[in-house]
């Protein structure tokens, strides 16, 4: 089974040469744009997209009205950000009655689910092609079919069936958003099945990529000059290649040069002490941890599948905390998930107090179809609301009581150059820091992908300001 994960390397050489016909048959000028929505795991496979359009001969814009070829790469993990992108996706249609050519996609999580595709080939007409996340290394063939073939409305395509594992393409060109910031995934899909998730579904089974392709990927990154690379897997923590993850984080951040590792996510129920030790060893892993919590109350955890109990996730966080005293803890809570009683969430509120986390991505519940939260009796909207609410407020007052700890300290800052009169970049805490400039001192010390050191002067819930050491 391990064998079939891997696209054989003569169909993805298929692909790279069909994109050369795509390129002959375009002509000049022709531009690609992409709209992403959802995590980190779709912008990194957009920049593979557009990667593939390159090679087709598009030239990357950020102006959909201006691109001949035009995808939407969806999320499908809260009912919120399927609406966005469908909304979005609606402005297609005056740009196809104004240009038939045009070719027009929908991929990613949202175009795996049945009712969305039915939804997408019944009300969006003009989209030509959906496909589902494990086609990205075909675009090139999916265009050509639609250029030369003349095949248009929905062609669906896609292999990912639930009860199957997914694949993994190497070898395809990437065009990255960013010249100092990179996503490496190094595995895909989830096992987990939490009841109120769609990604199992929506992304297929775990597979991990080989650890010598990603650890050469970090390598010509780091060479290349990128300074902060984050590793990439809805639970990093069960790769599975010929390394464990903590020894494939030691690895990937033993290059020469200074740069910053980072991972995401890492489920509590699997992130080992030693994971915890390697990031306190090796001074390159960024000493970040996400490590999301979803309730603070054992019988909802129990409901939500997560299979650890509120204790264990303390004594987790403990744990970091002792070996990573300075650590930044972030973390995700669903509000509002069914039957979750008042007592229930002023547990979470509870242990988000206890933990104390540096940043919390707070969600209102979404019922997913085909999850089994979703067949269970739901809470009334406005109660999921008043949690959130309620939750946010806990949190912006526990976050800048935390951010304060860093006032008077110099911290080394990966800058993101000047926005808006102001200098601003992240620590390795991943936090916001706007900084000034010392009078005198040339700008370009501080330009976007330079490490500098800041001085902290002032703290708020989510951004620090400081400025720059001579
Ligand atoms: N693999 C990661 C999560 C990826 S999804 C992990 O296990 O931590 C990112 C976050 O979205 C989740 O942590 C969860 O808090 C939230 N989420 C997932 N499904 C949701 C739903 N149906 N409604 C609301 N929030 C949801
Ligand atoms: Fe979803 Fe759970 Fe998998 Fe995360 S671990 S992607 S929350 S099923
Ligand atoms: Fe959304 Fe798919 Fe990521 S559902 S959160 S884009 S894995």
């Amino acid at each position: 089974m391990e064998n079939n994960v891997f696209v054989p390397h003569s169909e993805v050489e298929k692909q790279l040469e069909t994109a050369k016909k795509v390129r002959a048959l375009i002509g000049e000028g022709k531009k690609a744009y992409i709209s992403t929505f959802g995590c980190q795991q779709n912008e990194a496979d957009s920049e593979r997209l557009m990667g593939l359009a390159c090679l087709m001969g598009y030239e990357k814009t950020d102006v959909m009205e201006e691109a001949s070829l035009i995808i939407f790469n969806t999320c499908a993990i809260r009912e919120h950000a399927e609406l966005k992108a469908l909304s979005k996706a609606g402005a297609l249609r005056k740009l196809k009655e104004r240009d038939k050519n045009i070719v027009t996609a929908l991929c990613g999580c949202m175009a795996e689910q049945p009712h969305r595709r039915a939804q997408v080939f019944k009300s969006y007409p003009y989209i030509d092609i959906v496909f589902g996340t494990d086609r990205v290394h075909t675009l090139p063939q999916m265009v050509y079919d639609r250029l030369a073939g003349g095949k248009t409305h929905a062609v669906y395509v896609s292999d990912l069936r639930h009860d199957e594992f997914g694949v993994i393409a190497e070898g395809l060109p990437v065009v990255r958003e960013s010249g100092y910031k990179a996503w490496v995934s190094i595995m895909y899909g989830c096992n987990n099945f939490c009841t109120y998730c769609v990604v199992p579904y929506v992304r297929g089974r775990e597979r991990s990529r080989k650890s010598e392709d990603i650890l050469a990927e970090i390598e010509g990154l780091v060479k290349a000059g990128y300074k902060d690379i984050t590793l990439l897997g809805q639970n990093v923590n069960s790769y599975k290649g010929d390394l464990s993850f903590p020894e494939l984080l030691r690895k990937a951040a033993s290059f020469e040069g200074e740069y910053w590792v980072r991972f995401m996510t890492s489920h509590p129920k699997d992130a080992s002490r030693e994971l915890v030790d390697v990031m306190a060893a090796c001074p390159n892993v960024a000493p970040q941890f996400h490590l999301p919590m979803q309730s603070g109350n054992n019988r909802v955890l129990d409901l939500m599948n997560r299979r650890y109990t509120v204790e264990q996730y303390m004594e987790k966080a403990a744990y970091i905390r002792k070996m990573i005293p300075d650590a930044s803890i972030t973390s995700d809570i669903i509000c509002g998930y069914p039957t979750e009683t008042e007592e229930e969430f002023a547990d979470t509120v509870k242990a988000v107090r206890a933990v104390g986390f540096d940043a919390l991505f707070t969600f209102v519940y979404s019922p997913r179809p085909g999850t089994p939260a979703a067949e269970m009796e739901q809470l009334p909207h406005d109660v999921k609301t008043a949690r959130f609410a309620a939750l946010c407020d806990a949190e912006n007052e526990k976050a800048e009581e935390l951010n304060r700890r860093f006032i008077g300290r110099t911290l080394r800052v990966l800058s993101d150059g000047k926005a808006e009169g102001n200098f601003v970049g992240r620590t390795g805490h991943n936090k916001i820091i706007t900084f000034t400039l010392p009078e005198g001192v040339d700008e370009s010390v501080a330009a976007a992908g330079k490490f500098v050191d800041v001085k902290v002067t002032e703290a708020k819930a989510y951004t620090l300001h400081g400025n720059l050491l001579k």
